[in-house]
Formats: C-alpha cells, structure tokens, sequence
C-alpha cells in the first residue's frame, strides 16, 4: 500500500466521524453526583475507537440504499455494545488491561465500580436508542433491531463467546473458531444485519454479506490476536516478570505467528470472494479486507 491517504481512509474516518457526532449528542449528560457515570461511558464510547463496526453498517447500507438515518442510529447502539464489551473485558477480574486504545482503561482512570457501571449503562444506552421511535418508525423493525442486538451481545454471542475464553477452549481449531465467531463475530455480523433488516435483501446477496462478515470477523480476531503477542513480546523484553500470553488461547499462541497469518490471509481471500455477486458495489467492502490486514502489519 503506498503512503498516501486512500479513498477508503476517508470513507473509515468520515463514517468514524458521524459516529462519534451521534454519540455525542445520544449518550446522556448529568449533573448530579451520577455525573461521574455518564462522563466515564462518554470516556469509553467517544474513545479514539476505530469505529470499524459502524462503518460496515454504513457501507453495507449504501450497498442495498438502506435510510442513512436509521443506519447511523442502530450503528451507535452496536457501538454502545461495543464500548461496555471492552470496559468489562479490560477488568481486573477479566483481562485486567491498563491500557486500551492508547489511553487508561476506564477502571483505571476512573474506578472499578464506575467501569462496571459504565459498561451496564452503555448496554441499557444501546437498547434505549434502537428502540428509540426515531431510529424506526415501525416498531416492528425496530423490535428485530432489538432482538439481534440482543442475540449478537448475549449468551449465544459476545457473552457467551467471552466465557469460552475465561474458560478455556482446549487447542482444538475447531473450538477456537467457534469461541471466536461467538466473541467477535457475532458483533461484526450484526452491523452487516442492520443494512438487511432496513433495506432486505434477497436470499443469495444476504448469505453472502453474512458469509463475507463471518470470515471478516474470524480474520479481525486474529489479526488482534497478533497484535496482542507482538505486545506480549514487546512486555517480556523489558521486564522477564510478566506472564506472556497470560493463558490465552487462541490461533496465535496454538499455531504461532506465521500459521495464524497464513489463516488470515486463507480468510481474508473466502470474505473477497463472497462479494464477487455484487461487483463495483463492493469494492469499498472489498478494500476494508486489507484494512483489517494492515492493522497488524
Ligand atoms: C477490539 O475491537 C476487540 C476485538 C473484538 C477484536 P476493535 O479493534 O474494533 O476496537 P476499537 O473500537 O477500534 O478500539
Ligand atoms: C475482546 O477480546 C473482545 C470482546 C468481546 C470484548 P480480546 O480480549 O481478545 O480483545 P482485546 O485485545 O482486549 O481488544
Ligand atoms: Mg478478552
Ligand atoms: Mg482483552
């Protein structure tokens, strides 16, 4: 890739962009002694984030014409999700991270029952916009925003993916995957589900935005899963006290670094390959493939 800013860049930052406009303006304000709450969920959720998941929905959206609006607004409620995911992951009692997206994690710069807290009332946040009337207004859809989002976060997705991970999945690949399209890909597959529920799609354009958004989604954790070691690697150069992988697994720590790129790039291929049915529609979708690539470069 050269040097210069792509077409993409500026398709990532703008929808980056609208997104933290509408977060801005969605997530509450107080003045009370509460005020410590809602300021630690804006920390959080107007974080320097990559905002990868709205800009799917958005792309996603233009490709089947579905209503802006409605898009944004369910994109800010994933993205709500998404914040709590990462203030609860980082918890002592989970990953017990200081850092995240450069800065203190929200424990840290605040405290551990703020964080708590601000990752609850992030996912209340969330659901309170998507079934806002001005997201839709039909309740009817709004309802089976809800419901996804609900599916997507919960025991049978982001939750649930997230236990098998306290847990531990054993080194069969198998398993590993199956935590994985839980943890992340759940999520991931939901901003594609926004543009499908508001604008429907047929039968083969739906199974293949899914099956290039479950191939994404697998190749993104992975592609965090080598930035995490590099990290790792990065930690036990300075100081020989710290835990390595800290009992992760995952393809990275069962096949080593080499192994999960070459899954990345096997990955990466399958999702471009779902979305020859759509042609120049996707090329932005397409691009944002590499752009998953290159963060781990
Ligand atoms: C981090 O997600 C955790 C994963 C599920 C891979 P992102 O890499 O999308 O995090 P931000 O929002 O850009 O910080
Ligand atoms: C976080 O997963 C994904 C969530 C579902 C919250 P990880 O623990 O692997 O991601 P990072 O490295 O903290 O972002
Ligand atoms: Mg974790
Ligand atoms: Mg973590």
């Amino acid at each position: 890739m050269t040097s210069g800013r792509s077409r993409l860049d500026d398709r990532i930052d703008a929808a980056a962009d609208l997104v933290t406009v509408a977060l801005d303006e969605l997530l509450p304000r107080a003045d009370g002694p509460e005020h410590r709450l809602t300021e630690a969920m804006r920390y959080a959720a107007l974080g320097p984030g990559k905002r990868l998941r709205p800009f799917f929905a958005l792309e996603a959206g233009r490709m089947f014409d579905a209503p802006e609006r409605p898009v944004l607004r369910a994109a800010c409620a994933l993205e709500c999700v998404h914040a709590y995911s990462l203030i609860h992951d980082d918890l002592p009692c989970m990953d017990n991270d200081d850092l995240r997206r450069g800065r203190p994690t929200v424990h840290r710069a605040y405290d551990e029952a703020t964080a708590l807290l601000a990752g609850d009332a992030l996912h209340s946040a969330a659901f309170e916009i998507m079934a806002d009337p001005d997201t839709h207004d039909d309740g009817a859809v709004r309802a089976e925003l809800v419901r996804m989002l609900a599916v997507a976060a919960g025991a049978r997705g982001m939750a649930g993916g997230q236990m098998i991970d306290r847990l531990g999945v054993g080194e069969g690949l198998g398993a590993i995957a199956r935590m994985q399209r839980m943890k992340t890909g759940a999520l991931i597959a939901f901003a594609f589900e926004i543009p499908l529920v508001l604008a429907g799609a047929g039968d083969g354009e739906r199974q293949a935005l899914l099956g290039f958004a479950q191939d994404l989604g697998l190749a993104y954790q992975i592609v965090d899963d080598l930035i995490d070691s590099e990290e790792d690697a990065d930690l036990l150069g300075r100081t020989d006290s710290a835990s390595p992988d800290r009992g992760r697994v995952n393809y990275v720590t069962i096949l080593g670094a080499d192994a999960a790129r070459e899954r990345i790039d096997m990955l990466a291929a399958q999702a471009r390959s779902h979305l020859d049915l759509f042609g120049e529609r996707a090329l932005y979708l397409s691009e944002s493939v590499d752009f998953v690539l290159q963060l781990s470069a």
